[in-house]
């Protein structure tokens, strides 16, 4: 850990035995509670590190897994015992706008000592995640997320269905978050918060228990603030969904998941262990390994993998929102209107911590990019013109992804990472009411400017 910033490490140690990667709450009754509050949690093994001091809901780094089954109520009552503001969203799912949980824009922040319940039906299945949304580059990089699985009886068999939560984490030498790099303008105004520590379900290179020549699904989730992984499964394996949706059944060991994306695969493990490796970032680095042991218990039978009924995309659309992306470092943003003001943005860096905009403009939650009519088709025309990538997150919808040809990519997805440069629509119908966040993902560009609302009635 001698190089602080920008290069991931991974521990190359012996793997440790992860005690129990999953918690879940299925057996309580609703409503559960999610209690956001201090505690301290090993990062980095080995006498040379002390505990970090983490945020948690539940006390456990991810959060208890929430595991529902399609067409339920999730009900979930949010105690907030940190010292400062914070909510819940429930990342990827279409939902109610009052429970959508954008704090200062859907309700007001809980405050310390404050609750709230969340209650909504779950309409689609497949893998989301919840996570604070106050203050997210802090909040979130410090442990507030964990996974929401919404199962479907059309799911195929599997012996293992293994929620496996990637993160990145930037530490100090001893092991503890590094609290001086909160904040930092640098950061804001190039990739985001990077951390130097892997971890997979808040450990680093887990090791699970799987039958040999079982079938496992395997959800993968991206929670990093920043840190665009490439994932690598050197196993038979097949995706199957893309944030939660799912996509044409590829076979392939590979997928790169932007900050809040999420993979499905269904892996055939054979008799060998399987380490799941980073390799996006220079490495690679052992993520987690899946140790082949003897079971008795019988193995579900591998069918064919059905494909997933295409749902085409709109061919006509009634409204295009062009969303012009500028700014950062070594970006083409001289100037933008913040507060109703046109300012040099070099001023606004220094001043107020903006570095990005939309459409030249620096949005507050109360500033609407569009006023949608129920029922429209809309298009976000959205063009990245600066030099680094964005992963775009849209609230409350799924949309379909058209690139500059006019192709459309497969299956629908909630986050969409834009390389530098690039250009596509984001388009999806506004069956969905209410006033719904548009942002980049990676946290620190959402603070610093990446963010805007539409409002659908
Ligand atoms: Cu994952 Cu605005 O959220
Ligand atoms: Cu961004």
């Amino acid at each position: 850990m001698t190089s602080r910033r920008n290069f991931l490490k991974a521990c190359l140690a012996t793997p440790l035995l992860a005690a129990t990667p999953r918690l879940t709450l299925a057996n309580t009754q609703m409503p559960w509670t999610l209690t956001a509050s201090k505690t301290t949690h090993r990062l980095v093994p080995g006498d040379d590190y002390q505990d970090a001091s983490v945020w948690t809901f539940n006390q456990t780094v991810p959060g208890p897994e929430l595991r529902v089954k399609k067409g339920e109520t999730l009900s979930v009552d949010f105690l907030n015992q940190l010292d400062e503001g914070s909510s819940i969203h429930w990342h990827g799912i279409r939902n109610i706008n009052a429970m959508d949980g954008v704090a200062g824009l859907t309700q007001p922040e809980v405050m310390p000592g404050g609750q709230f319940r969340y209650q909504f039906p779950l309409n689609d299945s497949g893998t989301y995640w919840y996570h604070s949304h106050a203050k997210t580059w802090s909040q979130v990089a410090r442990g507030l997320y964990g996974p929401l699985i919404v199962e479907d009886e059309s799911d195929p068999a599997v012996d293992h269905d293994l929620v496996l939560m990637i993160d990145d984490w930037l530490l100090a030498n001893d092991g503890t978050i590094d609290e001086a790099s909160f904040g930092s303008l640098h950061d804001w105004a190039h990739g985001g918060r990077l951390g130097n520590w892997l971890t997979v379900n808040g450990e680093s290179h887990p090791t699970i228990e799987v039958a040999k020549n079982s079938r496992i699904r395997i959800r993968l989730i991206n929670a990093a603030n920043a840190r665009i992984f490439g994932l690598n499964i050197p196993a038979t394996a097949f995706l199957i969904a893309e944030d939660g949706y799912p996509v044409p059944v590829k076979s392939t060991q590979d997928v790169v998941l932007a900050p809040a994306q999420r993979a499905d695969f269904i892996v055939d493990l054979g008799t060998d262990d399987v380490t799941i490796f980073e390799t996006g970032n220079n490495g690679p680095y052992p993520a987690v390994t899946l140790k082949a042991v003897d079971s008795d218990k019988p193995l579900v039978s591998k069918e064919v993998l059905r494909q997933p009924q295409p749902e085409t995309p709109p061919t006509m659309i009634d409204v295009s929102i062009p969303l012009h992306m500028q700014g950062g470092a070594m970006g083409n943003l001289r100037e933008a209107t913040f507060d109703g003001e046109l300012r040099p943005i070099r001023e606004l860096a220094q001043t107020h911590k903006k570095a990005w905009a939309f459409n030249g403009k620096i949005s507050h939650h109360h500033d609407h990019l569009a006023k949608i009519n129920i029922g429209q088709t809309v298009s976000i025309e959205i063009w990245n013109d600066t030099r680094w990538n964005h992963a775009m997150h849209l609230h409350g919808h799924h949309f379909w992804i058209q690139k500059e040809d006019g192709t459309f990519l497969d299956g629908k997805r909630d986050t969409y990472l834009f390389g530098r440069g690039e250009k596509a629509n984001l388009v999806f119908v506004a069956d969905n009411p209410g006033l719904w966040l548009i942002h980049c993902h990676m946290l620190e560009h959402h603070a610093a400017g990446m963010a805007a609302v539409i409002e659908i009635t």
